[in-house]
This record gives structure tokens, C-alpha cells and sequence, in this order.
């Protein structure tokens, strides 16, 4: 099956405003399979490795505060090309930029309270993917529920 992983995390600021249930639910909707969650408390190691890329930035102490303000939810949602389709459901990182019918666009108004993250290429969904969960975190579901989900040519 041509299905992909990626991992989203739930920031603090989605666990504050109650609105994990909802954002939990959207992924579902689309039909993007669960195959790992739980809730972590993050710390400075796993944030720095998590955004190397951004330490050298003016805003990178705060955005790591930030992430480590309450525990986030780790997911691991499964489907076909589900690292961009992840990503588009997501949209653009400043809220008040994405587009409506995105999270962002949808929920938030700010460049960094910004409710999800998303891996936004299979090289960082892998590297994430083992950074936030154990490889028996992660759960094969076979072909539960792919044929409601996807037609023959497709998986
Ligand atoms: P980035 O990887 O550029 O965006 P995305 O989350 O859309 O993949 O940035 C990671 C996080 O860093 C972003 O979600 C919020 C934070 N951030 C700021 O706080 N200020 C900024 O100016 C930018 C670009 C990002």
C-alpha cells in the first residue's frame, strides 16, 4: 500500500483552548488514519532537535517556552500522500495569513500560537517520526476501514 506516516503535534496553545478534541476530530474527518497518540511534556533537548533550524532566530527562546508551556499531543496519522495533504490541511504558519477552512486559518491568529505542527517533507516525517515515538508506539492497521477510503488504484 502506497500509504505514508507523519507526525503532528498538538502545541500547548490548543491544549489551553480546549480545542484538541476538535482538531483531533478534523484529521479524522478527512479520513486520515490514527496510528499513534499520546500526550508529552516536552524539554529543551527534544525542542532543540526538533527546531535546529530555527535556533539561531531572535523568536527561538520563546517558541521553545512556548512548546514547553503545558504537555502537546504527538500523533502519527497514516494515508496516501499524507504528508502534504497534512500540510495543506494545515496552512500557512501565521494564522492570520492561512487560509480560511485551514487549522491555522481556521482557529488562530498568530505566527507562533499556532495549534499544530505538521512534518513537512517525508525526510522530516521519518527523522520526527522516530524523534516522538518508539516504534511499538505506532500501529498497523492493516486494511482497516482503506476501502471506504480509497479506490483500488489508489493504495
Ligand atoms: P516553521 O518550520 O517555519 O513553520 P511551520 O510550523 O509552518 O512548519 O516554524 C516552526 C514554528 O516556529 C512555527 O510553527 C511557529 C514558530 N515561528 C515563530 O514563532 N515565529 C516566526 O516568525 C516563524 C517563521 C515561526
Amino acid at each position: 500500500m502506497k500509504l505514508e506516516k507523519t507526525l503532528v503535534l498538538l502545541k500547548p496553545c490548543t491544549l489551553e483552548r480546549a480545542l484538541m478534541g476538535e482538531i483531533i476530530s478534523r484529521f479524522e474527518k478527512k479520513g486520515l488514519r490514527i496510528v499513534g497518540m499520546k500526550m508529552m511534556q516536552l524539554d529543551d533537548a527534544i525542542l532543540a532537535n526538533h527546531y535546529s533550524h530555527l535556533v539561531d532566530k531572535p523568536f527561538f527562546g520563546i517558541l521553545k517556552a512556548s512548546m514547553m508551556r503545558t504537555p502537546v499531543v504527538a500523533m502519527c496519522l497514516e494515508g496516501v500522500d499524507a504528508i502534504s495533504v497534512v500540510r495543506t490541511i494545515t496552512g500557512s504558519t501565521n494564522g492570520r495569513n492561512a487560509d480560511p477552512g485551514t487549522i491555522r486559518g481556521d482557529y488562530c491568529m498568530s505566527n507562533q500560537q499556532n495549534i499544530v505542527h505538521a512534518s513537512d517533507s517525508p525526510e522530516s516525517a521519518k527523522a520526527e517520526l522516530n524523534r516522538f515515538f518508539c516504534p511499538e508506539e505506532i500501529f498497523d492497521f492493516g486494511t482497516l476501514n482503506i476501502p471506504r477510503l480509497y479506490a483500488e488504484d489508489e493504495i
